[in-house]
């Protein structure tokens, strides 16, 4: 591939100032497939957002219990699903990151979180982890979603606030640091708009909870001490905070009766401390 230089030079983990495709290009994720494992590296607080889903995964109500990952990328929830005894499937739009995944347990599928390749009605739990702020069609791929959950089935969703906060602390301050997102991989055009996330849900009968997340401030200090030293870093999992205008977890039930999805008004998301 032809890349250009990008004009504002290398952030501050020197990468940057080669891959200078358009922003919220997922061919991104290919080509930092080598960051996707390393709790170093530029894909390190996915690390710490997986280790927040896993504290709010329920536990399996029966034997076989699925845990459908929307867009799982280089599957780094494996660890937290394996030791929750999910069976894990893995649905990503690229192939580099699936092939990471299926070699960490996880059974991979290709495929686009508008057209999940599965059938209704088969997820105990649908995972989906920063990528609803990938997708231009809110709607679309919350219906995706809530088709793929059981009747009583869990959504776990974590995302970016459509809000001045959420872009500065994403995009102006979140890429340049390191363990924040890469430069160019958001668009925040794509950010995500809370109370319609909720409308959107509650249409499919499922009321979300929001949680504001950010990293803990004494372990960041602490992972980057050890990564200036080149010592191993420490596991972090993300800080809950009353603050969902940013980073934000969502989670919900579906109704255990399926509902039909609505048309009128919608429940609205209950913000949680
Ligand atoms: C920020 S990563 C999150 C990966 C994983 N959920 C995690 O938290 O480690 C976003 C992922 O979304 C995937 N993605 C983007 N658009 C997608 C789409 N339309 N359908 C499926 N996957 C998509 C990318 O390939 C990438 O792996």
């Amino acid at each position: 591939m032809t890349v250009a230089a990008d004009p504002r030079g290398p952030d501050l983990l020197g990468r940057g100032g080669t891959d200078l495709l358009p922003r919220n290009d997922p061919r991104q994720y290919d080509e930092l497939a080598d960051d996707w494992w390393d709790p170093a590296g530029c894909f390190a607080m996915l690390h710490w957002l997986a280790a927040s889903r896993a504290t709010v995964l329920p536990a399996p109500s029966r034997a076989g219990a699925l845990l459908v990952d929307v867009a799982c990328g280089g599957g780094l929830l494996a660890p937290h699903v394996a030791r929750a005894g999910y069976r894990h499937v893995g649905v990503d739009i690229g192939l580099a990151g699936l092939r990471l995944a299926a070699s960490h347990g996880v059974r991979a599928v290709q495929g686009d979180a508008l057209h999940l390749p599965l059938p209704d009605a088969c997820a105990d739990v649908v995972v989906a982890g920063e990528v609803f702020e990938h997708i231009p069609d809110l709607p679309a791929v919350t219906a995706e979603v809530c088709r793929v959950m059981r009747p009583g089935g869990t959504v776990v969703l974590d995302t970016i606030a459509a809000t001045w906060f959420g872009r500065v602390s994403s995009i102006t301050v979140g890429e340049r640091l390191p363990g924040g997102p890469p430069q160019r991989l958001h668009d925040p055009a794509l950010f995500v708009d809370r109370a319609a996330l909720a409308r959107e849900f509650g249409r499919h009968g499922v009321v979300l909870t929001l949680t504001g997340l950010r990293p803990p401030v004494v372990g960041y200090a602490r992972w980057l001490l050890a990564r200036a030293l080149g010592r191993a870093v420490p596991t972090l999992s993300m800080a809950p905070t009353r603050l969902t205008a940013g980073l934000f977890q969502a989670t919900g039930v579906r109704a255990p009766q399926s509902v039909p999805p609505t048309t009128g008004p919608a429940p609205t998301a209950r913000q949680e401390p």
